[in-house]
C-alpha cells in the first residue's frame, strides 16, 4: 500500500482490490481538537462521505464506486479514479472543466444536496467524465442559502488558487450552472451570495 496524498484531513493510500487499484482514505486523528470530539467528527465524515457518494450516484453524478466502509479505523476503501484533478490544468482545460463543475453543483442543488467542500481538486477528469470527491462535508438540504455558501466557496477558490483564470473560469462555472438551474433559480441564490458577501465586508469595516 502506498501513501499517494496526505490531505488536509485523511491520508489517501492506493491499494489494490480484487485486482483493481483502489483508493484508501483514512481519516486521521487531530491533536489539537477534544479526542471525543475529534473520534465523533471523523465517524461522521466517514459514513456521511460514502453515503453521499452514492447518493449522488443517483442523481447521475460521477463519483467513485465505494468498495468498502470500516468506521472503526475511519477508513473508506473506493474505486480508483485514474485522471487529473481539476485544480491541475492548465488555464484553457480548467476554464472549460469549471463549466462541468457548474453542471455537477447544478445537479446536486436541484436534487436538494450541497458538496460543501467544492474546491477544483475535489473534481478528476477521467474518461471524458468529471467525478466528484471528497463528500464528507456534503449533505442534504432544501435551503438556498446552502448552496448559496457552495457557490460563495467556489468563487474564493477561483481567486485566490487561479487567480489568472478566475473571472472566466467562474463565468463557465455560472453557465453551467445555469444550464441546470435555470435563469430565476441561479438569480435568487446569486442574490443570496452578494447579501452574504456584503455583510462579510460590514463586518471587517466594523
Ligand atoms: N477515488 C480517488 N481516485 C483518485 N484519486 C483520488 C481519489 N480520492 C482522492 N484522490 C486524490 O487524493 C486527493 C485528496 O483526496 P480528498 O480530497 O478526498 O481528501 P482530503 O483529505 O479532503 O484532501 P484535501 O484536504 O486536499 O481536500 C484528491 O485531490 C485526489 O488527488
Ligand atoms: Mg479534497
Amino acid at each position: 500500500m502506498k501513501l499517494l496524498k496526505k490531505g488536509a484531513e485523511a491520508d489517501i493510500y492506493l491499494t489494490e482490490h480484487r485486482g483493481r487499484r483502489a483508493i484508501l482514505k483514512v481519516r486521521k486523528r487531530k491533536p489539537y481538537i477534544n479526542a471525543a470530539l475529534d473520534e465523533r467528527i471523523r465517524k461522521t465524515r466517514t459514513l456521511r462521505e460514502a453515503q453521499m457518494i452514492s447518493l449522488v450516484k443517483e442523481f447521475g453524478v460521477p463519483a467513485p464506486l465505494v468498495l468498502d466502509l470500516d468506521i472503526t479505523k475511519y477508513a473508506i476503501l473506493m474505486e480508483y479514479i485514474p485522471g487529473t484533478t481539476v485544480g491541475t490544468m492548465r488555464p484553457f482545460r480548467l476554464v472549460d472543466a469549471c463549466g462541468q463543475i457548474g453542471s455537477i453543483t447544478a445537479l446536486l442543488h436541484k436534487n436538494g444536496a450541497v458538496h460543501g467542500d467544492i474546491t477544483t481538486s475535489n473534481f478528476i477528469a477521467s474518461r471524458n467524465r468529471l467525478y466528484v470527491i471528497d463528500l464528507g462535508l456534503a449533505s442534504r438540504t432544501q435551503r438556498n442559502e446552502d448552496y448559496a455558501v457552495d457557490l460563495r466557496l467556489f468563487r474564493e477558490i477561483l481567486s485566490s488558487g487561479h487567480a489568472k483564470s478566475a473571472e472566466a473560469a467562474w463565468r463557465s462555472f455560472v453557465r453551467g450552472y445555469v444550464s441546470v438551474i435555470g435563469r430565476p433559480g441561479y438569480a435568487r441564490i446569486s442574490k443570496i451570495v452578494a447579501d452574504i458577501e456584503s455583510r462579510g465586508r460590514y463586518a471587517t469595516v466594523v
